[in-house]
Formats: C-alpha cells, structure tokens, sequence
C-alpha cells in the first residue's frame, strides 16, 4: 500500500500497514449478568493478562481484587474502570475496551462504541437478547460495526438454540451459527465447530484454565458416537444438516457492513468455546480502515498521527482534578514527544501519553491505529477533540445521547451556586452526565444514561469541589436537542413551549419532556421542529 509523505511522494510504509493488520479493536456488549465480566476473565487468559480465572473478582463477594479492570472498587465506592487492555492473542494484538454497564452504564458505554473496530455480543442463552443488548445493537448499526456474537450459559438450562437464531436475526438481519452445542443444559456434552468440521466435548469444572479440549475431527466420524451416544451423535447430524441449510452461509462484506453476525456457543464461566470466537475475531474481525471526518474519510494508513477524544476519565489524583483523556488513533504512528495539535484550541502540545498494556498503566512510546492512547488533562481537553500532526480536522459521530434518567439539584448551601455551576459543567465535559439550565427559572437538572451517574455526581461534587447536594425528582422522562430551518416556526415552539424549555452546558436548546406521550403529541404538533436524541461534540 502506498502512502503520501510530507513532499507530497508516495512510497511503501510496510511497517504501518503490518501494525495496523495486526490490529483488533473490540468491545464487549451485553446486558447486565449475561457475562460480561466473566466472558473477560477468559479472554484475558487466553491473552496471558492473568493466569488464573477468578481473579477480576472473587466469586460470591463484592471483594474486588488485584486487577485493575472492570468493575473494580475504588476508594469512592464508584467502579472506575480502566477502560482498555491490550495484549497479544496469536498473531494478533487485541485492545480490549470496556463498556461500562450495571448501574455504572453511562454515555461512555456509547461513546466506547465510537472507538471500536467491532463488538462481541454476549447473551444470556437463558433469556435471549435483553432490553440493554437491543440498546447496544443499535448504536453499533448506526455505525455499521461488525458484531460477533457468543451465546453463553449452555451449561443452563436456556431456550434452544434455534429460537435464539431466530431472535438475533430479527434484531441484525441474518446470523450464521459457527459454533454448534450438543445438548445443553445437564445435557450439554460439547460443541461442533461447522467451519472447521470437528467436536469439542464438554467437561465441567476446568472454567478457571485452558485446558487441552479432546477434538473429535469429522462430524460422521463413529468415535463421535462412542464418545456421545449413538442416538444424540445422530441427533446432532439431523439437526445440523436443518441448520446449515436454514442459516446463510458466512459472508465477510454482509459481516463487515454489519448485515451479518457469526454465532458461538458456549460458556464463559466453563471456558468452554470461548478460543472459537477469539479465533473467529482474529480471522473475520477488521483490523482499523478509516474514520470520517467533518472534512474528510481519513484512513488508517495515512502516514500522520490523528486520534480523537472518546472518554474522560477522573484520575485518582483528585486533588488535582487530574483526568485522563482516552484518544482512539485513527492515523499514522504516535512516537512518545511528539507534536501534537490540539485542534479545537489550535495548541501545539508536546505528547506525553501513557499507554494500558496488559492491564498496566505506562508511558507510551508509540502507537498504532486502533490503540487507545491517555492523555493527561487539566481541563482542557473535552470529549469529541480531535489531534492531529498539524491537520484542521474533527473527526464526526462521537455524541451526546438524550438522557434517560433527569434530576434536580438542590445545593445545601445555597451560596455556592457559581461553584456548583463551573463544576457542573467541568463534569459535564467529561461526558457522563448532562446539565440542562431551563429557560424559566434557575434551576440545575442533571440528566444521565445510568442512574449511578447521580451517585457520582454527589461524591465528586462533595470531594473535588468541596459542593454538597441533594436530588429532587422532577417531572421529566428525557431530554430532545431542538432544531429547525423555519426561524419563525421555532420562536413559535418556543413561546408556546418555554417551561419545557432548557439549555444544556453548550447553550443548545433542549426539550424537557415529561412523558413521551408529550414528547410524540408536541412532535406531531410541530413538524417543523426537529427533535434529536443524539447531538455531535
Ligand atoms: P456481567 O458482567 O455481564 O454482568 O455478568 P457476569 O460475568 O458477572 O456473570 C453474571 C452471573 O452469571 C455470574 O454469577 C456468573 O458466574 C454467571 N455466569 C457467567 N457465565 C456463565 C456460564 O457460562 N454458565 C453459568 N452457569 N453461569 C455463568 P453470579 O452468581 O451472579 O456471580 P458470581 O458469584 O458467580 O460471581
């Protein structure tokens, strides 16, 4: 591949490309006790993060040990996480970005899904796909990220299997089974691989390791029916040829522009089938190709540095209120000290990034597409910022989403309005949370995705701000960002609408609806209005 350098030549940078080839940029999606964390666990024993499954956290306790990803208690009660792992699966280098979920699901959870290259879906095979997954899934399409999915808990009793098919494909389109069970449940005595045409049988109670599997190579071989049974080993060839037949063949460009999902089966908490997927995102998930800019498609290959902002996260150095700023590189190399522009503020800075390699935190010497760099921030840097190596670019679909949770804030001490405000709004540009000034009247409403958000919002007030305040209810279900090209249309809205009416920490005007019977009438009422869930930085 050929790349233009600064005289405007073209010439190979082979090294580039093999980083970038190399490159998986992935997250986890599911709806909470699907097994997120667990389905982690494994990965990151495949990737020799640990050593030993059961160390993110110590089973049947909320004791969060050592490691520092996922769901780990900090000082403050809040589950921080680390955001990003990388570590080296075969040929592969794999980055492993957490979405935060339970209560901790936050716009962030979103926003992770602007940074990634594809998604792995965990369901619970229990309960099929679940209200938050369905959530998830939609912000991926929109993005046309590729999804893989890995049906969990066949050690359980769960639905069968093909209504589990059919439910996916009702929510992506189509789906291919990869991976076949046998039995489940009691009964769950293995795994066909259709692809590779073998058998991995089942063994409980090795979930903490990788073991040796024993592989059973051809589906009409009769140790297969030694080792499962004559008539389940018939079974299983009855229904697989039904599947084979009924489900599309795997088809990369389907997958890729995210028509498409490749099913697994398996157990997280046995690890078992786990390997499959892991094999399967190596082989058929992409490697970083391109982000679109406001100004243009900038593609992985391009030889210079440009990276945007997709998360902020508090540091533990509060004191300081020291945060680190998560960049996903789209382009080129970064090299520790280079220069950086900071576009939005046209600052040259001096790069000094830490890097997350296998669960450590380090100073980055350089990186490649699809890694995700931390930048220190003193308050200058917000979510949706772009870098590049001198550019005027902004990288475009890294948004607000409307709130489903709003509440108000009352201080406890009243005079500490202006306070509470700067801090509202420094919180704010962290992007967990959303601040909406009504129009009417002084009020503060905070608005978030994950009600632990509020949680947050106090302690960090109270720590980092020396603020205290306490929640009052309001009659508000979410929020609408307000649009319209009929200047005059709009002033009507807002004279008619003005005690719905705020403004959010960027001065754009919002809709407060109290229901969304109200929201849908006031939409139908005003066609000339547009009514966005979603806003760009
Ligand atoms: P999450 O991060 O998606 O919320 O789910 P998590 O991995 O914490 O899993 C939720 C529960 O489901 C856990 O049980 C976990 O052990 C269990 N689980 C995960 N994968 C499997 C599986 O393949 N088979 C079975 N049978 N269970 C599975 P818990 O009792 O809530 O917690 P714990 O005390 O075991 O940690």
């Amino acid at each position: 591949m050929f790349v233009r350098n600064n005289e405007g030549k073209t010439r190979v940078n082979s090294n580039l490309i093999k980083q970038i080839q190399k490159r998986r940029t992935f997250a986890i999606i599911s709806h909470p006790d699907a097994g997120k964390t667990t389905i982690t666990e494994k990965i990151l024993l495949f990737g020799n993060v640990i050593q030993k499954a059961g160390t993110v956290k110590s089973r049947g306790s909320n004791q969060y040990v050592k490691s520092d990803w996922m769901k780990i208690e900090k000082k403050r009660g809040i589950s921080v996480t680390t955001s990003v792992m990388q570590f080296p699966y075969k040929d592969c280098l794999i980055n492993l970005l957490d979405t935060p979920g339970h209560k901790d699901f936050s716009e962030d959870t979103y926003r992770t899904l602007t940074a990634v290259d594809s998604c792995l879906m965990v369901i619970d095979a229990a309960k099929g796909i679940e209200d938050r997954t369905r959530k998830l899934i939609k912000i991926t399409r929109l993005r046309k990220t590729p999804i893989i999915t890995f049906v969990n808990k066949l050690d359980r009793d769960v639905q069968e299997p093909m209504e589990i098919l059919d439910a996916i494909q009702n929510e992506i389109g189509a789906c291919t089974p990869i991976s076949w069970p046998i039995g489940y449940g009691k009964r769950f005595r293995g795994l066909y691989h259709i692809h590779r045409n073998e058998t991995i049988l089942y063994k409980s109670g090795h979930g903490h390791e990788i073991r040796k599997t024993h592989v059973i190579k051809d589906l009409y071989n009769l140790d297969l029916d030694k080792a499962i049974g004559k008539d389940l080993a018939e079974n299983t060839r009855e229904e697989l040829e039904l599947i084979i037949n009924a489900y599309p063949k795997f088809d990369q460009n389907h997958f890729l522009a995210s028509k498409l999902t490749p099913v697994y089966f398996g157990t997280a908490l046995g690890n078992f089938g786990v390997d499959y997927i892991l094999d399967g995102l190596t082989k058929w998930a992409p490697p970083p190709r391109f982000h679109q800019a406001n100004e243009r498609l900038v593609k992985a290959s391009e030889e210079k540095f440009s990276g945007f902002v997709f998360k902020i996260q508090a540091n533990m150095d509060h004191k300081h209120h020291d945060r680190i700023a998560f960049i996903r590189i789209v382009s080129g190399k970064y090299l520790r000290g280079m220069k950086i522009n900071h576009v939005r503020i046209n600052k040259i800075i001096g790069a000094d990034a830490v890097v997350f390699i296998a669960g450590c935190r380090k100073r980055a010497e350089q990186a490649y597409p699809g890694d995700i760099i931390g930048l220190h921030n003193h308050g200058t840097i917000k979510i949706g910022d772009t870098f590049t190596q001198g550019e005027k670019l902004k990288f475009s679909g890294i948004p607000n989403f409307a709130p489903e949770f709003l509440r108000r804030i009352c201080l406890k001490e009243p005079l500490k309005q202006k306070q509470l405000l700067r801090a509202l709004i420094h919180l704010s540009e962290e992007g967990a949370i959303q601040i909406f000034r009504p129009l009417q009247n002084n009020d503060l409403i905070v608005g978030a995705i994950g009600t632990l958000q509020f949680d947050v919002v106090v302690e960090r007030l109270k720590i980092e701000y020396n603020v205290e305040i306490i929640y009052k209810d309001i009659n508000a279900i979410t929020a609408r960002w307000i649009e319209s090209e009929n200047s005059r249309k709009l002033e009507e809205f807002k004279n008619k609408n003005r005690a719905n009416l705020a403004l959010d920490s960027g001065g754009n005007l919002s809709y407060i609806a109290p229901t969304m019977l109200n929201l849908n009438l006031v939409r139908e009422r005003f066609p000339n209005i547009e009514f966005y869930s979603t806003r760009e930085h």
